[in-house]
């Protein structure tokens, strides 16, 4: 109900107000007024359904008797318009039904404006697909994505629902259909963090890679082995600790059959910032430990030089500690087997140092 209600706007002026018309399979009006209210306090609204109603005036919340579709508003033009955005969005290339039909179950479709055209939008994706392959290529000109990236603002309050979650399942399903920021168009998935939600320390990596994108885990690659091994010498328990990643959806470019890495701006930093802020709020961990220049400066809000601040500890104004260190990834990028046995044992250190913060 909380995801699938749909408002009409009736009368103007002091007179507006908002209807929806809504059928649920449980008696869950009463139930889910107060949300509403939450969500939309500064509105008029009244949301019916069959068995009970609930009008809020702006300031006072009546639950009455239920109601029958004949008394809700007819379609407005802004539903015409949300039919065509939606129409316009919806990419074939991508469609999976169950999964679709998943977030958005068929017993819902009644209730929303939009489930007209899915049965067509379905039937017809092979063909739009087809036609969308057959117009690439589509990358834009390297300067054109330097400008995007430079200008990709911060997403408004206004342009994102904002979570309700109060604990982290309930904030990684919120997170799974986060559009803050366009890396969830390529990506395969959100990957959230993990870990139990009172854990003493909160591990901030960059963001997802190829096989965290197909897992839906974060580090589980190549460089998840070698954070696992090196915190297990330094006696952490990987699955006491929580861990996650400054951006949330991996960002690549395709060469060839392979997705290469590809850094995260600034934008997207500061877009993602949202949710990590959120698993900090919940979990409220003794520390965090920043590893590499994008968790450093998604922690702490601004660039950090970690060769020169590796091993310190920043308390940011709400209080938290924020160990920075290297990202695991640069031991492996080093050839040199000395050289890397010699970055590992830094690397070692560092985790033995953040044992002993953790309990600090
Ligand atoms: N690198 C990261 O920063 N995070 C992952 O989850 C994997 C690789």
């Amino acid at each position: 109900m909380r995801a699938f209600v749909r408002f009409r706007k009736i009368g103007d002026g002091a007179e507006e107000r908002y209807v929806a018309w809504f059928e649920p399979d449980h008696f869950i009006a009463e139930r889910n007024a107060d949300f509403f209210v939450r969500r939309f306090a500064g509105m008029r609204w009244t949301i019916l359904t069959p068995h009970a109603s609930a009008d809020w005036d702006g300031e006072r919340l009546a639950i009455g008797p239920g109601a029958s579709k004949r008394d809700a508003p007819a379609e407005d033009n802004a539903e015409t318009l949300w039919r065509t955005y939606f129409e316009n969005i919806f990419n074939p290339a991508r469609l999976k039904v169950k999964a679709m039909q998943k977030e958005m179950p068929k017993k819902y479709w009644r209730n929303l404006p939009e489930a007209s055209l899915i049965p067509d939008l379905i039937a017809g994706a092979d063909r739009a697909a087809t036609a969308m392959i057959a117009r690439m290529p589509t990358s834009p000109a390297p300067r054109h994505a330097k400008v995007k990236a430079k200008h990709w603002p911060s997403p408004e309050p206004a342009d994102v629902v904002e979570p309700e979650s109060t604990d982290i399942p309930a904030l990684r399903e919120e997170a799974s259909g986060c559009r803050r920021c366009p890396l969830w168009r390529d990506a395969t998935q959100t990957v959230f963090g993990e870990g139990p939600e009172n854990a003493d320390v909160v591990f901030v990596g960059e963001q997802p890679g190829d096989q965290e994108d197909l897992a839906g885990k974060p580090f589980v690659g190549p460089a998840g082995k070698v954070f696992d091994s090196i915190l297990d010498q330094a006696e952490i328990d990987r699955r006491k600790v929580y861990v996650t990643n400054a951006v949330k959806h991996f960002k690549f470019e395709p060469r060839g059959k392979r997705r290469i890495h590809s850094k995260p701006n600034a934008g997207e930093i500061r877009a993602c910032r949202w949710w990590l802020d959120k698993e900090l709020d919940i979990i409220k961990p003794n520390l965090a430990v920043a590893l590499g220049a994008t968790a450093a400066q998604s922690l702490l809000g601004k660039t950090v030089p970690i060769t020169r601040m590796r091993g310190d500890v920043i308390q940011r104004e709400d209080g938290l500690r924020v160990f920075v260190t290297i990202h695991p990834s640069f031991i492996l990028r080093i050839r040199e087997h000395e050289d890397k046995e010699a970055e590992r044992e830094r690397f070692l250190t560092d985790m033995r140092k953040v044992k002993q913060l953790m309990a600090a």
